[in-house]
């Protein structure tokens, strides 16, 4: 985990708290008088929003997992140019809620075996990891249960079930043994307050 670390992501399986818990790191470092930019992916930019309804609404086949690689790493490349990278040079620390490591999994593990795909590709068009990653980590059926409850458009990838859920969360914490120096394994099942002080704390020191 690099010192004055800036560059910071949550990850995890649907349902895992993420989108909270990067909120509430973001109120904290806020209260501290860091200056902010919270953002999430796949979006984060104009270009990159309009990415996200292709891929997360509509039918399930829609695409194939090749053209789904191509078009998160296009979202996430316009997202690197026109909003993270920018808030870097200015200085400013940058939370957000998944990134390369969501391709990874969810494309490099659940339509076969696309990790080499994903990577070539990263390492073509982004180049760039996290300072500091957040893997919440929970059973999956408790996540299940989270993002079931919440209704929306935004549900071709909600529909893996159970087993498929295991598999991603296994693929979560085997990012975590690849990228030790960066990605920290966080028990999410545990109420939101812990859990945010645990981050805040790690948080804290990778920063300093
Ligand atoms: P997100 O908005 O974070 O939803 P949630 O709050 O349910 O986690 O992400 C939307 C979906 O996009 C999620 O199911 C994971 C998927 N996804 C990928 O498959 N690949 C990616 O590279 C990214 C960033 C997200």
């Amino acid at each position: 985990m690099g010192q004055g670390a800036r560059f910071i992501t949550f990850e995890g399986i649907d349902g895992s708290g993420k989108s909270t818990q990067a909120r509430l790191l973001a109120d904290t470092l806020r209260a501290r008088g860091q200056r902010v930019v919270l953002t999430r992916e796949p979006g984060g930019s104009p270009g990159a929003e309009e990415i996200r309804r292709l891929v997360l609404e509509g039918d399930p086949d829609r695409w194939s997992a090749e053209t789904e690689i191509l078009l998160f790493t296009a979202a996430r490349r316009d997202h690197l140019e026109k909003t993270i990278l920018p808030a870097l040079a200015d200085g400013q620390v940058v939370i957000c809620d998944r990134f390369a490591d969501s391709t990874r999994v969810y494309q490099g593990i659940t339509r076969g075996d696309l990790r080499a795909t994903v990577d070539a590709l990263h390492g073509l068009m982004i180049g760039r990891e996290p300072d500091l990653t957040f893997v919440l980590d929970m059973a999956p059926d408790t996540g299940l249960a989270r993002a079931k409850g919440r209704n929306g458009t935004e549900e071709r990838f909600e529909d893996f079930g159970e087993h498929m859920q295991t598999r991603m969360r296994a693929g979560f914490l085997a990012l975590a043994d690849e990228f030790p120096a960066r990605i920290r394994v966080i028990d999410a099942q545990r109420p939101p307050a812990p859990i945010a002080d645990e981050i805040a704390a790690l948080t804290t020191r990778a920063m300093a």
